[in-house]
């Protein structure tokens, strides 16, 4: 029997590449036919792997998913930057490419933030997500976040609504 190996760790420079192709292939499937076609394009341009190495060193930590050494998803953590929300941690992004959805690496990466969050001495967490985005919605609910906030984002000629998950 093959024994496959999960690990949620903390980014290193070298993943740099690897964490670029998660979090094209999982924005592309989340957000084709929800963000305009040209501004998703130029939000995944903006972020090659150059990007992502500097994004390894702050200031929002950054953890990956490691399945058996490929990162199958991403998560990037800090202060919440919501002054209105006495939540002080947030969760700023969480994805996970399209393959690796849906068998509990989502739980895992979630609940490692949480901790991490914690560790740090913040107090209770904030998680935003598009409205139109219910895969997000349903799982956010079924970990406990309750909305209670919302907001506009503008993408290129669109405006979006987005949901504020809180966790006490
Ligand atoms: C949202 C996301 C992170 C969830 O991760 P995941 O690995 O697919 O979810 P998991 O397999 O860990 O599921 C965890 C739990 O939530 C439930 N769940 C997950 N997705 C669900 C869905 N679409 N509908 C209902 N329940 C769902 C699972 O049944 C599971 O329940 P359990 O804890 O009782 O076993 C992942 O699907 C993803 O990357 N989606 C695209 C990107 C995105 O929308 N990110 C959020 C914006 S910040």
């Amino acid at each position: 029997m093959k024994t496959v190996s999960i690990d949620v760790r903390r980014a290193e420079p070298t993943d740099a590449r690897a964490i670029s192709l998660a979090h094209r292939l999982s924005w592309q499937h989340t957000y084709g036919g929800l963000i305009p076609h040209k501004a998703l394009t130029q939000m995944l341009e903006r972020r090659g792997e150059d990007w992502w190495r500097k994004a390894t060193r702050g200031p929002a930590t950054l953890l990956v998913a490691d399945v058996a050494g490929t990162v199958a998803g991403y998560a990037t953590l800090g202060l919440n930057r919501a002054r209105a929300l006495p939540q002080e941690g947030e969760i700023y992004e969480l994805y996970l490419r399209p393959e690796y959805q849906g068998i509990g690496l989502g739980r895992l990466l979630f609940g490692e933030c949480r901790r991490l969050l914690k560790s740090l001495g913040c107090n209770g967490l904030v998680v935003w997500c598009l409205e139109d985005s219910e895969q997000a919605e349903r799982f956010f609910r079924h970990q406990g976040g309750v909305d209670i906030a919302e907001g506009m984002e503008d993408f290129g000629d669109r405006s979006l609504r987005k949901i504020g998950y809180v966790w006490a």
